[in-house]
């Protein structure tokens, strides 16, 4: 008899054959079987020494050579988790990063605040949107009154296909999903921009992880030599496309908060902050228009 957790002992050795820690390699030989057996960690350290079901071996197998050429799990799975929900995922999009649950934060922070004062529902546009993380997760955590009328953008027909997917699941239906460069034609004012735009600098391709570099959409990851193009031309417009009183709030790559806040300073946001992520390195900003 072969057991499930008797396949996963042998592809971890497999894994660490291909250059994995032992550490990983169990962790995403254990995450992927899970997976494929939709089961939760109770059900793997409950069930994973009953027999391997027929085609298990098969469909693991296949997936942990995937793994080994160091696809990313959630690319093998088609899910990832962000705040609580899972997301669709596929090649046409970033995998939602934890760090981005920040962002999501400070966004939410910015929504009860203005709703304290305001009974008119908040306009909000996320650029950038991707598997539609962000906006679909703003749309269900703000969703009590004052509200959002939400727009949520991308220049990728491939991944807002997938957000359009993610929203209808997780019953987000009234997000407004546009194609397009910045904004896409969705009208200002806002009172709300938000992104997690790509800002990995060009020059740094080589150094990236084989996981990101080898399988993440390259037009999600990159802007420019240094990682600022897309940021250079969205802080002038999201002052333009801001209400009085609105705010913008963008995710930043290692490095680049004080850049990107003397950007929001010369564009004549007022109280530009930082906010550091769970590894301590500035990773959310936030510009302010003066009313
Ligand atoms: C870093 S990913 C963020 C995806 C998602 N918001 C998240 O946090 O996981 C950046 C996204 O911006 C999109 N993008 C790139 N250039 C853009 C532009 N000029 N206007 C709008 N979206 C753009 C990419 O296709 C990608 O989906």
């Amino acid at each position: 008899m072969t057991s499930v957790a008797g396949v996963v002992d042998a592809a971890v050795q497999r894994l660490r054959a291909a250059g994995f820690t032992a550490d990983e390699a169990r962790r995403d030989a254990v995450v992927i079987a899970r997976g494929l057996r939709h089961w939760s960690m109770a059900d793997w350290l409950v069930q994973s020494r009953a027999e391997a079901p027929p085609d298990f071996q098969t469909m693991f197998d296949a997936l942990v050579a995937r793994r080994a050429a160091h696809e990313p799990v959630a690319y093998l799975l088609g899910e990832k988790e962000f705040y609580g929900r899972f997301f669709r995922v596929t090649h046409d999009t970033l995998i939602p990063r934890p760090e981005t649950e920040g962002l999501v934060e400070a966004a939410l922070a910015w929504l009860r605040e203005r709703a304290r004062h305001h009974r008119e529902a908040a306009r909000v546009v996320d650029i950038g949107t991707g598997t539609g993380c962000v906006a679909i997760t703003l749309a269900l955590e703000a969703a009590a009154p004052p509200g959002l009328v939400l727009a949520a953008t991308d220049t990728s027909i491939d991944a807002l296909a997938i957000a359009r997917d993610n929203a209808l699941r997780l019953g987000a239906a009234g997000v407004d999903f546009r194609h397009g460069h910045l904004f896409a034609g969705s009208a200002p004012p806002f009172h709300l921009i938000v992104s997690n735009p790509p800002y990995v600098p060009e020059r740094d391709r080589d150094a990236l992880q084989p996981d990101v570099r080898l399988f993440e959409p390259g037009g999600a990851l990159f802007s420019g030599e240094d990682g600022l193009g897309l940021i250079r031309e969205l802080v002038p417009a999201a002052r333009r496309g801001l209400a009085p009183g609105g705010a913008v709030v963008l995710e930043v790559g290692a490095g680049q908060a004080d850049e990107v806040c003397a950007l929001l300073e010369a564009e004549g946001f007022s109280r530009v902050q930082q906010q550091r992520d769970l590894q301590g390195i500035p990773r959310v900003i936030i510009g302010h228009v003066s009313l």
